[in-house]
């Protein structure tokens, strides 16, 4: 083969000019020069008119924006065989980019004002030129359009993130401004309340056995207002941001009588279907206030899920040096939505404005009692409330 051959058939091996016929290769052959770069040299600079193009036979080329910069960014590396530096021969713009050379890197150059020439006499060669050069285009609109599929998805991600981040600064911002008034509001209300619990008292004793209905009404007032004075306290463990448990030896009966008394009213209005399974009658150390403070919010969470005739279950027992009290209520049960807030402080679902503060107080008290609180719900079908506590005794 001759020198001119060797050059077409090298010259066949690059893309663009696979379709050309031998003619229009022998005429780009002729004006191809032999070339070879050592590796990292510059071949072509950013910015810089071009006086030729590349058709590198062997090897393979680094494309960089901003070389010997701070700012140095690889767009790509071509291996050979390719055809580098055409857009700028073609448009006669100044490079975009800066070539450097690879290992082994060899092939032709093409001097632009022949190329140019050579393209105005034989239209084919243009029509390759301009197919290779779509090709490159597409090519690079296809990754740019990946890469920003890519960063678009970061960005809702960040943005998800920083959303949730927001609402829990909003959050944190209502707690702390909440900590600061809390205490000096519930210390204003606690004597108020004192006394109409103390007159409430007093009404209905004197009322007992005189007048029936104003007798219910004054039970109903003395009910309601323990359940403020009970939410008071509640308020008031909310604000400290902790708890101070105070431990008593309490027997299970006593807890469970005292439960009944606070909550069967309610659950007798709506007319539900109550059973108590207490089967463990020993004694656990707890603190009695928070620990009915507990169940009476667990009851009042079943209480409102149930509709009328539906059923709540109370049951205790001892298991692995363990009391498991469970609630499990027939009503309308939480979906995943709810459950994954459940314990979040002011999370409500409750139309009649709950303030959302039950289920975090349940899980703050078991908590410091060293135990958990297991939820398993069901939307439609109703929910187990599990809590286990050390039994210490
Ligand atoms: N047994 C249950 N069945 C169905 N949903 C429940 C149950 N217990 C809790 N939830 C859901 O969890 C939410 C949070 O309960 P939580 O007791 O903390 O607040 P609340 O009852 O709405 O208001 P409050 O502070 O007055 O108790 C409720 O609004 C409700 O959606
Ligand atoms: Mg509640």
């Amino acid at each position: 083969m001759g020198t001119m051959e060797i050059v077409i058939e090298e010259l066949k091996k690059i893309d663009t000019f696979t379709e050309l016929s031998n003619d229009d290769l022998s005429a780009l052959a002729e004006i191809c020069t032999p070339i070879q770069y050592p590796p990292r040299d510059i071949i072509a600079r950013e910015g810089v008119d071009a006086s030729s193009l590349f058709a590198f036979i062997k090897g393979s080329v680094g494309i960089w924006v901003d070389y010997d910069t701070d700012n140095a960014d690889l767009l790509a590396v071509r291996d050979a065989p390719c055809l580098v530096g055409e857009m700028s021969v073609a448009d006669q713009l100044p490079r975009s980019a800066t070539i450097v050379a690879g290992p082994s890197l060899s092939g032709y150059s093409i001097d632009a004002v022949l190329f140019r020439n050579l393209l105005e006499k034989r239209g084919s060669i243009a029509l390759s030129l301009m197919k290779g050069i779509s090709r490159l285009v597409r090519l690079s609109n296809n990754s740019f359009v990946s890469e920003l599929r890519a960063s678009n998805a970061e960005l809702l991600q960040a943005n998800k993130e920083l959303k949730a981040a927001h609402k829990q600064l909003v959050r944190q911002e209502r707690l702390s401004s909440l900590g600061k008034f809390s205490s000096m509001i519930i210390h204003d209300l606690r004597n108020p309340l004192s006394v109409i619990r103390g007159y409430s008292d007093l009404l209905e004793l004197k009322l007992e056995g005189k007048s029936e209905s104003l007798h219910k009404y004054a039970t109903q007032i003395r009910r309601e207002t323990s359940r403020l004075s009970g939410l008071t306290s509640e308020w008031l463990d909310y604000s400290r941001g902790e708890i101070r448990l105070s431990y008593t030896p309490v027997k299970m009966e006593k807890l469970f009588e005292q439960l009944k008394e606070s909550i069967e009213p309610g659950l007798k209005a709506k007319n539900l279907d109550v059973s108590w399974n207490i089967n463990f009658d020993g004694t656990a150390l707890l603190d009695l206030d928070r620990m009915l403070r507990v169940l009476v919010n667990l009851s009042d969470n079943a209480r409102k899920a149930c509709k009328r005739g539906d059923s709540i279950a109370f049951t205790a027992l001892s298991k692995d040096g363990h009391l498991l009290i469970k609630i499990a209520d027939s009503g309308e049960g939480m979906g995943k939505e709810t459950l994954n807030h459940v314990f979040e402080p002011f999370y409500s679902t409750s139309e009649r404005g709950g303030t959302g503060l039950g289920m975090h107080i349940v899980k703050t008290v078991v908590e410091a009692h060293e135990g958990s609180v297991d939820i398993s719900s069901k939307p439609g079908a109703g929910t187990t409330i599990t809590i286990s506590l050390p039994l210490r005794l």
